[in-house]
């Protein structure tokens, strides 16, 4: 090697480490984890009536593409709406598209990650992904997500977190699958109350587990066997279950629904039986470790 070709390796070496120091653009930004495929009209009309959009919503749709879903949000229901995407040319189309529908005063476009963007004031979210990037998803939408925020998914379901709600529609080339999620409050944990009835009263512990929006577990009652909690479900912050109880010496059937509002459920206690069919006020206060991962995710 001459002593001039030995200067030009040592530039160039130089130029490349200093190109690798150098921030990337927004043009290199890693590549989407989804192909751009938008959602037909008639179907955004359907994932927007089966979120109950209103006015007082605010619209995220993850994966935006040319801003459709948000911005028929905005004109449709005079809700607010974000859309975020990876891809600079869908934010630019959207921003356009927003332009002409005149709804800019309630839209905005975010370019950037949908794994790394803040969603916690959405009151719906909108998803047209994948199966497998809906799974990557799912634990950033329970655990930023308020307890009762709708998630419409078009064709991709959750895996084992079964939808709240599934609907069909049909497209211009195949029929479609909307599914539908409502965020569940987390109740995992030691819960107790005293409950006073015509037929008697007593204290209860109840271990409580959560997968979901499905809840189980046992119910520990003083001068009682040990009580199952059966059809338990939590829809946002409704929780709702039954269980057999020990009340007066006699085992009575309950059916319990309340409430949750941080550490505390409010609502009512129903007996199940005939003769004895009552409502008694309800209250649970938590008293053991609540999951810090809330629905089994
Ligand atoms: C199937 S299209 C859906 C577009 C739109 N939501 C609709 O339903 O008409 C998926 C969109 O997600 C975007 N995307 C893919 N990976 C992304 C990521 N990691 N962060 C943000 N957007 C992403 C793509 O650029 C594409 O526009």
């Amino acid at each position: 090697m001459t002593r001039r070709d030995f200067v030009r390796w040592c530039i160039l070496g130089i130029a490349l480490a200093i190109a690798g120091t150098v921030p990337r653009g927004a043009a290199q930004q890693r590549s989407p984890d989804v192909p751009y495929v938008p959602t037909p009209y008639e179907v955004v009309e359907e994932m927007l009536r089966m979120a109950k959009v209103t006015a007082d919503d605010v619209v995220y749709d993850l994966g935006c593409g040319d801003g459709r879903i948000v911005i028929t949000a905005a004109q449709k229901y005079g809700a607010r709406g974000v859309g975020v995407d990876i891809d600079p040319r869908r934010i630019q189309e959207s921003q356009a598209n927003a332009a002409k529908a005149g709804v800019t005063d309630r839209v905005r476009f975010l370019e950037g990650d949908l794994f790394q963007v803040d969603i916690r004031e959405a009151t719906v979210v909108m998803l047209y992904l994948l199966p497998d990037v809906n799974l990557r998803l799912r634990p950033k939408l329970l655990r930023e997500l308020r307890p009762g925020t709708r998630i419409v998914s078009h064709d991709y379901d959750m895996g084992d977190w079964e939808p709240d709600d599934i609907v069909k529609v049909p497209g211009p080339t195949y029929q479609h699958t909307l599914y539908y999620w409502v965020v569940p409050a987390s109740v995992e944990g030691t819960w107790r109350w005293s409950l006073r009835t015509a037929v008697g009263e007593g204290t209860f512990t109840a271990h409580v587990r959560q997968q979901f929006q499905k809840i189980s577990g046992d119910i520990l009652q003083s001068g009682g066997p040990r009580a199952a909690i059966t059809q338990g479900h939590i829809r946002g912050d409704r929780v709702s279950f039954q269980s057999v109880l020990n009340l007066g010496g006699a085992q009575v059937p309950v059916q319990f629904e309340g409430r949750v509002t941080g550490d505390t459920i409010q609502g009512q206690a129903r007996l199940l039986e005939g003769s004895m069919a009552e409502t008694s006020e309800w209250s649970a206060r938590q008293v053991g470790h609540r999951s810090t991962k809330p629905t089994g995710s």
